[in-house]
């Protein structure tokens, strides 16, 4: 009796442990890591939560694995294995229980899981192979329709696929398709890094004979990406590679694989491709192929070909789904010419529609973000990307279709070539990296929470395996300059660690050996480019700016020789301390003047911002030596640091601390990057602020824009931060939200205010650069702050910077231990309420905004808030233990 009442205590101590992850990823299958880390959040119902204790315990097989033990320890987050060696293509259940600095211990967790896939390629027991379609000379490239059916002997216990391509796949078990990914293998640089994704087939098979087959298409891995492939088009060769891993109930096991068995043949799918879409013939798609019992005699033979094996790589990073189903808002049916849908959103995906013919048919599918003022369709900004679907039919029928291997920016589709009867339904499917949403953010503005919608829908529209510029033109690559800029705003709005370090690893394997980094990763031109400032030191920054919202140093080490190798390119070009390159992009779309363009542009030096950025990486590879205790790099590069930056001050800072390039952009990066002196720094704050208020508008391109309103508001200007924040009129965050935008444009006029479109030639609507400004909003409006002290928000702080023009601000944030929050309401004109949320196992410091003073804190206990005693200072900060605190504070009367 006593026994069970004690264990009640402990199961009711409020104390439980949930989001289990295993190197960022949940419950994870085919990995790769033989030291995987392990990471929990704590939930409790009181305040002042600290971990002191945990216990790993793991399973695999029904058996005990790994027990860790109660080690005292209050990390969470990250926690290395340290049992027994993994065995590769294994499924280990891990649990978690801990222990609080109340003397609570938890329940043992849920459980959770991980599995290991191949962990050397001799794993791979089938061969690559490809077919002769592959030397037909075409006009078109038909997708290639893969086949073979295998004969299973009894019982399936376990069964898994493995599965790569050049190229991309989707593979079927006796019709459906296996696993609810899209666009796999996924994007990477190819040749170094081609990754293969394990499924658990398990419950696909039936006893005898089964069909396997597989729709292979060229996605990135051919064709025009951009300027690639225009040369030829053809170069790589589509391939497959397949193995597929049984046990039966009664322990036997088998392997079956792509071998010379398979054969191949084209369809209906005449042609696929990322940026002009698909053309699906019906009546040319062989019917039942998918099945068993279906006579391929007729299909060619497939022949096996030696691509290697040691290239692949296993998928560490969530890869990209279906997320959200949208119904058109508004359709538009002028008879004989068109119909046209408008989703109400601008996003990425494609569209799912079923049709009614009534006899041979040629329905035009096509996709625009905008429509012009006459209501027609705008397409111009796609520049040669087709972005259609093309859908032929020889008889009536009621058809569906849902393009396979292709994605579109879009918000509008027009359709010809059907009337609106004919639509039996249509619907809009928005497709990107499936991952965790961490954000939300929410303020008395509605044109304020609408610019912050636009920045999630363009993570959303850009997210697509690698971080892109854009989802509709003929682009669509992972220009690194636009992830630079945006990565830690992507971070607040979803978790993108795992997304992160797959890119990086890219950036890695497509750096030039003298350590250049290219225009986009993976690298699709084939001619060398100069690397260009603020594009290429994605390669230092994003990694530290990953380490410093996730805390997870293997980012850095992992990444380090290549952060080191780009700045040692610079240094080796650099000419007294000045690296100047070739040719950049410089402040990329900054502002133009209509009136006196040559006077009131706002041109930023590229040297200047060459010799900037050269610092900048510098500083950050230099605490970056330091976090991975290479002490010899730490004090070689603080020293060439030193170096640049007297010859920085030499050449661009004249004595009383006027910049050759008076932008703000200039200014802005110059005292965010620290590489004034001192005395300097007031005077820059002042030039930069007069410049503002001197074009009465932001004027930043790519470059400035993420930092701009930061700089303003640790410098005391954060009434001008709100100001720009809150201007309706070009240039601004918001002039796009007045025209109706429901994405980030990459102009700051992509509409201009009489309806007419900008160039068409760089005139995305979903581009998130602009978009940085997300970070600000949750760091600076909401107050949530990371601290390099404690990066990966063990520690951090609240000090949102209050605007009299907003009446609230909420915002939340996921990070590595659960939800963070931070509102503010102004309570009358004298008072302010603050609700803050301190996630279990760590502290923040909160910070009395500027003009009030704490006068009552109270904090929830089991469900109810109880009053907090004791005496507050005005300007003073509060230090918290985990809880959800609410604040009453009085405005300092001024005097
Ligand atoms: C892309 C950008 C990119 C730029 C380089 C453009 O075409 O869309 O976002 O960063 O080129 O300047």
């Amino acid at each position: 009796m006593l026994l069970v009442f004690l264990l009640n205590v402990n199961a009711s101590s409020g104390l439980h442990v949930t989001r289990l992850s295993t190197e960022h990823l949940e419950n994870p299958i085919g990995i790769s890591f033989t030291q995987p880390r392990f990471s929990w959040n704590i939930i409790a119902d009181r305040s002042g939560i600290v971990q002191t204790a945990y216990q790993i315990r793991i399973t695999s097989n029904g058996k005990e694995h790994w027990n860790s033990g109660k080690i005292i320890s209050n990390q969470s987050h990250l926690i290395q294995y340290e049992g027994p060696s993994i065995l590769d293509r294994t499924r280990y259940q891990w649990q978690v229980k801990v222990w609080d600095n109340y003397g609570n211990e938890s329940a043992f967790s849920e459980e959770a899981f991980f599995e290991t896939g191949f962990f050397k390629s001799s794993n791979w027991k089938s061969e690559w192979i490809t077919t002769a379609l592959e030397e037909q000379p075409r006009e078109k490239n038909p997708v290639q329709y893969y086949r073979r059916e295998i004969a299973l002997k009894g019982e399936v216990k376990r069964a898994r696929m493995y599965v790569s391509a050049h190229g991309l796949y989707k593979a079927f078990i006796n019709g459906k398709k296996v696993g609810d990914q899209e666009f796999t293998p996924g994007w990477t640089s190819y040749k170094k890094r081609l990754q293969y994704q394990v499924y658990d087939i398990s419950n696909a098979f039936v006893t005898g004979s089964n069909c396997l087959s597989v729709m292979l298409a060229e996605g990135w891995h051919r064709g025009r990406i951009n300027y690639r492939g225009k040369d030829d088009p053809f170069k790589n060769q589509l391939s497959l590679l397949l193995q597929i891993e049984v046990e039966y109930e009664n322990g036997r096991k088998q392997i079956f694989g792509t071998d010379k068995k398979w054969r191949a043949s084209s369809g209906g799918l005449l042609e696929s491709t990322i940026y002009d879409g698909e053309v699906f013939h019906v009546s040319e798609e062989p019917i039942a192929w998918k099945s068993t019992g279906f006579d391929d005699k007729e299909w060619l033979p497939c022949q096996e070909t030696d691509e290697g094996k040691d290239h692949l790589v296993a998928s560490h990073s969530p890869s990209v789904k279906v997320q959200e189903r949208l119904q058109p808002t508004e359709t538009v049916n002028k008879p004989g010419e068109y119909v046209l849908y408008d989703f109400g959103q601008n996003m990425t995906g494609r569209i799912a529609i079923e049709m009614i013919l009534n006899g041979a048919a040629e329905v035009l599918i096509e996709h625009g973000e905008d429509i012009d003022a006459e209501g027609n369709l705008y397409t111009d900004n796609l520049r040669d990307a087709m972005a259609r679907v093309v859908f032929k039919a020889d008889a009536p029928g009621v058809y569906s279709y849902i393009p396979q291997f292709t994605f579109m920016g879009f918000r509008y589709v027009r359709i010809k070539g059907l009337s609106i009867d004919q639509v039996k339904s249509i619907r809009a499917e928005v497709i990107h990296s499936d991952l965790e949403l961490t954000g939300s953010f929410k303020c008395s503005s509605e044109e304020v929470n609408r610019l912050y919608q636009n920045i999630v829908w363009s993570q959303k529209g850009n997210f697509l395996d690698v971080p892109t510029d854009c989802p509709q033109r003929d682009e669509r690559m992972g220009w690194t300059g636009d992830a630079q800029v945006f990565a830690k705003t992507a971070a607040y709005n979803m978790n993108v660690a795992a997304f992160f370090s797959k890119w990086l690893a890219d950036v890695e394997a497509d750096q030039r050996e003298d350590g250049a980094i290219p225009w986009v990763i993976p690298n699709v031109f084939t001619k060398k480019k100069p690397p260009a400032t603020g594009w290429a030191d994605a390669a230092v920054i994003v990694p530290w700016k990953m380490y410093e919202v996730y805390g997870d140093a293997k980012i850095l080490e992992a990444q380090y020789a290549s952060m080191k190798a780009w700045v040692d390119f610079m240094v080796a070009n650099a000419e007294e301390g000045l690296w100047k390159g070739e040719r950049h992009f410089g402040d990329w779309l900054s502002y133009v003047a209509k009136k006196q363009p040559q006077v009131q542009s706002a041109v930023t030096e590229n040297d200047l911002l060459a010799a900037i950025y050269y610092q900048y990486s510098m500083q950050l590879l230099v605490r970056s030596a330091q976090v991975l205790e290479r002490g010899e790099d730490e004090e070689n590069y603080a020293h060439l640091l030193e170096e640049a930056n007297a010859a920085f001050l030499m050449e661009f800072i004249t004595a009383n601390g006027r910049l050759v390039s008076g932008t703000q952009t200039a200014y802005t990066l110059v005292l965010a990057y620290d590489l004034l002196p001192e005395e300097l720094r007031e005077g820059a704050v002042r030039r930069l602020v007069e410049n503002i208020r001197g074009y009465g508008h932001l004027t930043t391109g790519f470059l400035g824009v993420s930092e701009l309103n930061e700089v303003l508001s640790s410098n005391g200007y954060e009434a001008l931060a709100y100001e720009l924040l809150f201007r309706k009129e070009y240039p601004s965050w918001l002039y796009p939200v007045e025209q109706g935008a429901t994405t980030i444009w990459e102009r700051w006029d992509g509409k201009r205010e009489d309806g007419s479109f900008q160039e068409a030639y760089l005139n995305s609507f979903n581009h998130y650069a602009y978009g940085a400004i997300g970070e600000w909003m949750i760091e600076r409006m909401a107050g949530i702050q990371p601290l390099e002290s404690s990066v990966g928000f063990k520690k951090f702080n609240i000090a949102p910077q209050i605007s009299d023009s907003l009446s609230y601000v909420e915002a939340s944030y996921k990070c590595n231990y659960g939800w963070i929050h931070s509102g503010w309401e102004l309570d009358g004109h004298k008072g302010l309420k603050m609700l803050v949320e301190i996630p279990a196992n760590t502290q923040a410091e909160v910070y009395c905004p500027k003009g009030y003073q704490i006068v009552r804190v109270a904090s929830k206990e089991f469900g109810t808030f109880t009053p907090m005693s004791f005496f507050m200072e005005i300007g003073e900060k509060l230090s918290l233990g985990s809880g959800v605190y609410s604040l009453v504070l009085e405005k300092v009367p001024s005097e």
